[in-house]
């Protein structure tokens, strides 16, 4: 479903809480990334709501990167609550210089997290590094392909209202930020080689909603594919 001209018809209990998109996401990493054996990794993980997510979905073990020490620590907290401590496991690190050995990564996911990198070609240029041949990368932001469509059309509602209200600057920013050819850019500076972005959260930004998500994606090829 799409957003009529005249604005979009939400139906569902829009007005309260929001579903949690995070289980929804780690569906989409698993369906579309389907990682190797070996090491998740959640970069800019926060207090890792998608970690967590991906950790029960998967079955396997997750780790999450993060330079905020709080927001790891809660992490840590969180998946104790939920019975994940045993596959949780937190690192203190940065994209631009992670604390991971190269080729030791079956997959990299990150989200809402590229936007605040200081600098976001070194980061993926890392993400590639760590990588073993194989391993897959999704690194954006959404809310899952399969989140509730009331709940996306109204998570983009909000959204936007919040980031219009910070100034004309700022939206244009946001906006710069997640559209497609920011992302190409990104993905070309990284000297990626091949990678697809998927999604279109910067047109979305320009409807009356938003939240469908954009993600660059990319498998880690032999030294000679790249
Ligand atoms: C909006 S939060 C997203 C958290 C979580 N991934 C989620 O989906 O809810 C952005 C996160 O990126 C982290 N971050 C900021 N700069 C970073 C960098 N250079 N490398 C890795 N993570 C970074 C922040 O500490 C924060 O936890």
């Amino acid at each position: 479903m799409r957003a009529e001209a005249n604005g979009p018809q939400i139906a569902g209990p829009a007005a309260g809480a929001l579903p949690d998109p995070c289980a929804f996401v780690a569906d989409d990493v698993l369906r579309y990334c389907a990682p190797l054996p070996g090491l998740l990794v959640d970069l800019g993980s926060g207090p890792g709501a998608v970690g967590l997510a991906l950790a029960r979905a998967a079955g396997r073990a997750v780790l999450l990167v993060d330079p905020d020490e709080k927001a790891l620590r809660q992490a840590a907290d969180r998946a104790g609550q939920e019975g994940l401590a045993g596959r949780v496991a937190t690192v203190l690190g940065r994209a631009e210089a992670l604390p991971l050995r190269s080729d030791t990564a079956a997959l990299v996911v990150s989200r809402g997290s590229i936007f605040f990198w200081d600098n976001p070609v070194a980061g993926l240029r890392e993400v590639y590094r760590v990588l073993r041949v194989g391993g897959k990368a999704t690194i954006g932001g959404g809310l899952g392909t399969e989140y509730p469509e009331w709940a996306r059309l109204e998570f983009g509602r909000r959204r936007l209202e919040g980031e219009r209200s910070r100034g004309a600057e700022s939206y244009g920013e946001f906006q710069r930020l997640r559209h497609p050819s920011t992302f190409r850019a990104w993905g070309q500076g990284a000297g990626l080689g091949s990678f697809e972005v998927v999604g279109d959260e910067g047109r979305s930004a320009e409807a009356s909603f938003a939240g469908a998500g954009i993600w660059l994606r990319f498998t880690k090829g032999c030294a000679d594919d790249r």
